[in-house]
């Protein structure tokens, strides 16, 4: 496995159980690379049951998890990152985040953002990065853990939410952008541009959303329990979009962010 992120991956949010092994290994035999997983999930297990299953090697699949808020305080991170590798059965992940930053700021930044520096000594993950920051909270993290440092922003982003402000941030600073709910969990069906610009590809609407994204230099991390739509959702990736579809799907109409837990950032 290089150093780079492989782009077009498979969230694993609601991947529990049987059926959760199931999606996930159907992913890796399609072709998916990437599993994205979390602590407050409770997929670990599944995706590492899927990894086993699938007799890939370790370093065949890029595997990320998220720290949970809870275990954000002093002394916390490490060991928890330790209980993830065990649940998953792995001695390493390849990139850990900050899934939320600590809500109302009751955590400073520096607590756990050294901490995830620590894990990364300490060889529990090869890479980190943070989820759901702002571009405020991702100065602060440069300024912490240095330039370069943070490999990517986990971040709401598809073509009904562009959320641009912060991905141009990110876009300048070198940190990758990885946007959560790629496919608008399957809303944009009625959205017309959307189906003129997959008809005259032969794309689901789903597809163009992914290629859109891929096409700006993001990561996606797309999730379904359907076979059908796991593989529709990865051939994404042969599909080239023009410049006039890009520009299209750039000028859409804009819906509110879909995840705004209390707590959440001040959001730029
Ligand atoms: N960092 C964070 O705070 C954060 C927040 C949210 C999500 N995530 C991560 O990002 C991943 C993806 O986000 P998400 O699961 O919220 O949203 P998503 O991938 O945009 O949407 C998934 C939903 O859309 C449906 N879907 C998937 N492909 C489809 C297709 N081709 N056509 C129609 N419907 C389709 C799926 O339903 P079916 O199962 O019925 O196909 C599922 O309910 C998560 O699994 C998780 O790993 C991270």
């Amino acid at each position: 496995m290089t150093d780079s992120i492989p782009r077009l991956g498979f969230g694993t949010w609601a991947r529990t159980g049987a059926d959760g092994v199931a999606a996930i290994l159907y992913a890796l035999e399609t072709g998916y690379r990437h599993l994205d997983t979390a602590q407050s999930y409770g997929t670990e297990q599944s995706v590492g049951e899927a990894m086993r299953q699938s007799g890939l090697r370790r370093d065949e699949i890029f595997v990320t998890t998220k720290i949970k808020v809870d275990n954000l305080g002093p002394g916390k991170l490490l060991p928890s990152l330790r209980q993830s590798c065990d649940t998953i059965g792995v001695d390493q992940v390849d990139l850990t985040l900050i899934h939320w930053p600590a809500p109302h700021g009751r955590i400073e930044p520096e607590v756990y953002l050294e901490q995830l520096a620590e894990a990364r000594e300490a060889a529990r993950t090869r890479m980190i990065g943070v989820s759901n920051f702002t571009i405020a909270l991702l100065e602060k993290a440069e300024a912490i853990l240095g330039k370069r440092a943070v490999a990517t922003n986990q971040i709401e982003l598809n073509p009904l939410f562009q959320n641009r402000k912060l991905a141009d941030h990110c876009n300048k600073r070198g940190i990758l952008v990885t946007c959560y709910q790629p496919v608008a969990q399957g809303r944009m069906g009625d959205i017309e541009q959307m189906r003129l610009v997959a008809e005259r590809h032969e794309a689901t609407v789903e597809q163009v959303a992914l290629a859109y994204e891929l096409s700006k230099g993001y990561a996606a991390i797309p999730t379904s329990s359907k076979p059908e739509r796991i593989r529709s959702n990865w051939q994404a990736h042969m599909l080239s979009l023009t410049a006039a579809d890009i520009e299209t799907i750039d000028a859409l109409p804009q819906s509110l962010r879909a995840i705004d837990p209390a707590g959440a950032p001040l959001w730029d």
